[in-house]
């Protein structure tokens, strides 16, 4: 190869037409976002349209372009490829915390077997997900991609979905590489971070998912760590990735990271995406003056090779463009209703007797968000919103409330631009006459209300009312309804059509059940009566921690940025994330870490250590209707090392359906790597006696043994 060719191949090749580029003729228009703009690009003749980014074909050499594409909820490419009446739709799956709410990472497998099939079928070789920072905090504006606020979690979910994405030949990307825990100020914030608690906390589900998936590729992030940008952190990416954990596949930038190329390049970032001029310019000089080593630049070539090489592209087989997305539909349906976590079900309000009257309040009931928007955004054929997936379920839906409701979305829709990447226009939440209620509350056997929140790249949400609180038109409504309909012994079901946590705290009147059902994909609708009539039994259980008041979370204090410095957050909690921080001081939470109710109830029997790298715990269905129950493992280390948690997830497992009276043996192994601590600058595994407990949650520790290593 010339020098050329290899600088061209480590820059992407959807560069703007500042400069065409000398080795690619033949392009097509495309476009991607660089801040919050729309920027023109240009992708190759035959490419796929809306796929994020391509690389650098040879044909001289026999290498073909290959093609990347957004997650994580599905493929994100343009429906519309040619001038044919063929659309290239993709599933719309549940969005990433959904599905760790499952705890079940053989279906989180599937899903990804099932996007895999979608990128083989529309000739994508890259996915750019899963997506898997840690949830640190509950305002950031992309939690609903990532999947925990705990590694084990993250990394556990992660390696299934990237296995099955692989297991089609085709590559998923980790991302975003590391402490991307925030959007505001997102290209340049510096997450100051102790070695200890990157190391546990925000490496720890990056080191599980390499070493139990082998994942093709990872994307760098755009903020510093440390003081160094994650792009162009040696090592981060050399040192860590892997030297330590034995990473072998391409490092990527994230789009438009355009710090230095030659540092990128230098510190084991491969491919810089999606490629610009000023970066062919600056590599080419650099390589000519010895300030880069072709060796080094060698190193990088092989890699993105590396990932080309492997793809369906090299086999030369034609795409088909014809998924299975019938199956794929099912599949999203099933899995979203495994990921609904029932947080509240006072005197078995839930399930919903068969045919019964709901009357519907809240504009997502009508208009049900089924993922978040950015690059998690995918384009799908269509949406179940909640009132048609009721109906379809038998429920009778009052049509007064229906035909006012979809009348006012329409209105204000009408005002607001259609939706595209950044934006999914929502219609503000509107009131209901008390008249309507009151007729209302006469009428149905049931209220049912739906507070929805939107999030997606670029900004994080806020701790005010309307987001993170309730606003005052939305507590209003909660609070009447539930006078009204409990004054005629009626019950008030709420749902939340979320990606990511709202304060249920300081609600003036509680609702008799609480369903949280996140943003579960296309199928939302269905999925959602799924549950609410007991077709599902829910057991689904939280990934993160709902706390019952925004301050009460360590990171609120040093969120966003630090006072006085616009452009770093240190992250002063350490090790104290998520349920770390509130099993260890006894602050009350509204829902612990691991929570979730079913409609059965089930026993934790015997639980025993099998030499010490496995426990077995029995578990049986006590209750009358068939279920499954995700047991949690924690761990308790020796003695008491000042500042480190109490308690930590260590294993985690949930039983097949267990009919009523059904027992079976829960298997979890227990790997030392992951329990050491990082102290003083070195792994170790401290002396004495560690206790594991069962749990049904981080505060439901049901069964216990100690061993000694
Ligand atoms: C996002 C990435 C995404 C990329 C390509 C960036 O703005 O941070 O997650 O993969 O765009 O669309």
């Amino acid at each position: 190869m010339t020098p050329q060719e290899k600088v061209r191949t480590v820059v992407g090749t959807s560069v703007s037409p500042a400069s065409p580029p000398q080795l690619a003729p033949g392009l097509v228009p495309s476009v991607t976002y660089e801040g919050g703009d729309q920027v023109n690009t240009y992708l190759s003749e035959g490419s796929v349209r809306g796929a994020a980014g391509e690389s650098l074909p040879l044909e001289r050499l026999g290498i073909p372009s290959i093609i990347y594409a957004d997650g994580p909820a599905g493929v994100r490419i343009d429906p519309v490829q040619d001038s044919t009446d063929l659309r290239d739709w993709c599933t719309a799956f549940p969005t990433a915390s959904l599905l760790s709410s499952t705890w079940d990472p053989s279906l989180v497998e599937q899903i990804g077997d099932a996007i895999g099939q979608e990128m083989r079928e529309y000739g994508v070789d890259v996915l750019l997900a899963p997506a898997m920072n840690i949830q640190r905090n509950p305002l950031t504006g992309r939690n609903f991609e990532y999947f925990s606020e705990d590694p084990l979690l993250s990394g556990r979910i992660a390696a299934a979905y990237v296995r099955g994405v692989q297991g089609n030949g085709v590559a998923a990307c980790l991302k975003h590489f590391a402490a991307n825990n925030q959007e505001l100020y997102r290209y340049g914030i510096d997450a100051r971070v102790s070695e200890r608690a990157l190391r546990e906390i925000y490496l720890r589900g990056f080191e599980i998912a390499v070493r139990e998936s082998s994942p093709a590729a990872l994307m760098s992030s755009y903020n510093k760590v440390n003081g160094i940008y994650a792009s162009e952190n040696k090592w981060l990416l050399e040192d860590v990735l892997r030297g330590e954990w034995g990473f072998d596949g391409e490092v990527m930038t994230d789009w438009w990271a355009t710090c230095d190329p030659v540092s990128q390049i230098k510190a084991g970032n491969d491919l810089l995406m999606p490629g610009c001029p000023s970066q062919i310019d600056s590599l080419l000089s650099a390589l000519k003056y010895g300030n880069l080593d072709e060796a080094e630049l060698d190193r990088s070539v092989a890699r993105v090779l590396g990932t080309v090489k492997r793809s369906p592209k090299m086999s030369g087989k034609p795409v088909g463009r014809h998924p299975d997305l019938a199956s794929h539909d099912s599949l999203a349906r099933r899995i979203a209703g495994e990921g609904m976590v029932l947080l509240r079900n006072e005197e078995s309000a839930l399930p919903i007797a068969p045919q019964s009257k709901l009357a519907l309040f809240g504009v997502y009931s009508y208009d049900t968000q089924v993922g978040g928007s950015g690059s998690g955004y995918v384009n799908r054929k269509f949406k179940v919103n909640l009132s048609e997936g009721l109906e379809e379920a038998g429920f009778g839906v009052d049509s007064t409330l229906k035909v006012n409701y979809t009348a006012y979305i329409a209105a204000e829709k009408a005002k607001l631009p259609g939706e595209y990447f950044w934006v999914i226009p929502t219609a503000g939440e509107t009131a209901v006459p008390l008249e309507q209620i009151r007729r209302a509350a006469r009428e149905n056997d049931y209220a049912l209300l739906t507070f929805g929140r939107m999030a997606g790249e670029g900004s994080d949400r806020s701790a005010g009312k309307g987001d993170y609180l309730l606003s005052d038109l939305e507590s209003g409504l909660l609070g009447t309804l539930c006078r009204e309909f409990h004054a005629l012994g009626k019950k008030v079901v709420v749902v939340l059509n979320v990606g990511s946590p709202i304060e249920l705290t300081r609600w003036d009147t509680l609702p008799d059940a609480i369903l949280f059902a996140w943003m579960p994909g296309q199928q939302a609708g269905n999925a959602i009566a799924d549950v609410l009539s007991g077709k599902v039994n829910p057991s689904g259980k939280l990934p993160m921690t709902l706390a019952r008041s925004y301050t009460d979370i360590p990171s609120s204090r040093n969120f966003g940025v630090s006072e006085g410095e616009l452009n770093k957050v240190c992250y002063e909690e350490e090790l104290m994330v998520g349920y770390r921080y509130f099993c260890t001081s006894g602050v009350p939470v509204e829902y612990p870490f691991g929570f979730g109710l079913s409609y059965t109830d089930f026993n934790y029997g015997e639980m025993e250590a099998v030499g010490d790298s496995l426990i077995r715990l029995r578990v049986k269905n006590t209750g009358k209707c068939a279920g499954r129950e995700a047991v949690q493992i924690y761990v308790r280390k020796p003695g008491h090392m000042a500042g480190r948690p109490t308690l930590e997830l260590c294993a985690f497992s949930k039983t097949p359906t267990l009919m009523p009276g059904e027992s079976c043996t829960l298997e979890f192994p227990i790997e030392k790597r992951y329990l050491q601590c990082f102290e003083n600058g070195e792994w170790l595994l401290p002396e004495g006696d560690w206790t594991f407990f069962a749990a049904a949650s981080a505060e439901d520790l049901r069964r216990s043994v100690t061993l000694s290593f």
